[in-house]
């Protein structure tokens, strides 16, 4: 029997002890790219991509990730593949992960990530699901480590849509321990359930969203329509006008507050360019980081603990 693989297809997959060495591998693995030193632990290995959605940064960091690490990266979409002409996933699992040593899937449903892990051999990232995006939260909270410390005992104000990406953060506070205050719209409001929770204790709902920010550590938002709700684009603009991270907002937070984005973003409509383009944004370092946790992971989920 072959032993099952881990795979990371929602944040509370791994614990926080896991996590924290994930982190100080990310530290390492990201001091060893700025000094330009080569570290190929996965030479010969293949990550196998999978994009039901659009990207630019998830692709461009696991590709440019997986070659750093001395692998390389395949792309595949629905459009080229036979999993745009109906093969079922059970099967495309079945093949990709005998002809590959680990697999990233941006997808719609969450279930479809969840059965194709079932039918791998190998480790399966989830790149982005309706519900989640794991890897952005990794990102996330390693960037406000960077800036601020230890996230633990913070407050992260999420101001918007109850989407994939809040949801992760909603996940993330109950694995590190920290709190969560969310302010969305009437009828977009979290549901506990969706969002995987194990409980209500880490966040807490405000109908005002400057209630949400008042003494966070962290401002956050997202865009107002996610991939694959665009057909609710024109409804979600009325319903999520006043909630937009401006300058007024970012008043209400801690003095130290940073603001993050996990972008693209509309400047305009759930952050003013001012926020995101001013002093508390940490949105670049955000990105960039993209790139040195999800090496850390693949280096963690393939070759487990190293000392190096
Ligand atoms: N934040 C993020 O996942 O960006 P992409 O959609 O460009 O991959
Ligand atoms: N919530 C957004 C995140 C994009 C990275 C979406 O799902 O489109």
């Amino acid at each position: 029997m072959m032993e099952s693989p881990q795979h990371f297809l929602q944040l509370k997959d791994i614990s926080s002890e896991e996590l924290d060495y994930v982190f100080e591998r990310t530290r390492r693995i990201k001091e060893r790219f700025k000094t330009y030193e080569r570290y190929w632990p996965l030479q010969d290995r293949t990550l196998v991509m999978i994009f039901e959605k659009a990207s630019t940064r998830t692709r461009l960091s696991f590709e440019a990730g997986m070659h750093q690490l001395g692998g390389t990266a395949i792309y595949l979409n629905t459009r080229d593949s036979q999993l745009g002409r109906g093969e079922s996933i059970e099967d495309a699992a079945e093949v990709i992960s005998r002809m590959s040593d680990i697999v990233m899937i941006r997808t719609y449903e969450q279930d479809v990530i969840e059965r194709f892990s079932s039918h791998s051999r190998v480790p399966v990232i989830n790149g982005l699901t309706n519900e989640y995006h794991p890897c952005q939260i990794l990102a996330d909270i390693f960037t406000y480590m960077e800036h601020r410390g230890s996230i633990k005992g913070r407050t992260v104000a999420w101001i918007g849509d109850s989407n994939n990406v809040c949801n992760t953060w909603l996940q993330a506070a109950e694995v590190f321990g920290f709190n969560v205050h969310v302010s969305t719209p009437p009828g977009y409001e979290v549901e506990a359930e969706r969002a995987g929770l194990y409980g209500t204790d880490h966040f807490e709902q405000f109908a005002d969203p400057m209630d949400a920010a008042r003494e966070a550590d962290l401002v956050t938002t997202d865009v107002w329509t996610s991939m694959g709700f665009e057909a609710e684009n024109e409804e979600r603009r009325r319903d999520f006008a006043d909630w937009q991270v401006d300058a007024e907002m970012m008043r209400a937070a801690r003095p130290d507050a940073v603001f993050m984005h996990c972008l693209p973003a509309h400047r305009g409509e759930e952050v003013a360019a001012e926020v995101i383009d001013g002093p508390q944004s940490v949105v670049w370092d955000e990105a960039e980081n993209r790139l040195h946790t999800q090496k850390a992971l693949m280096e963690y989920l393939l070759l487990g603990r190293l000392n190096d």
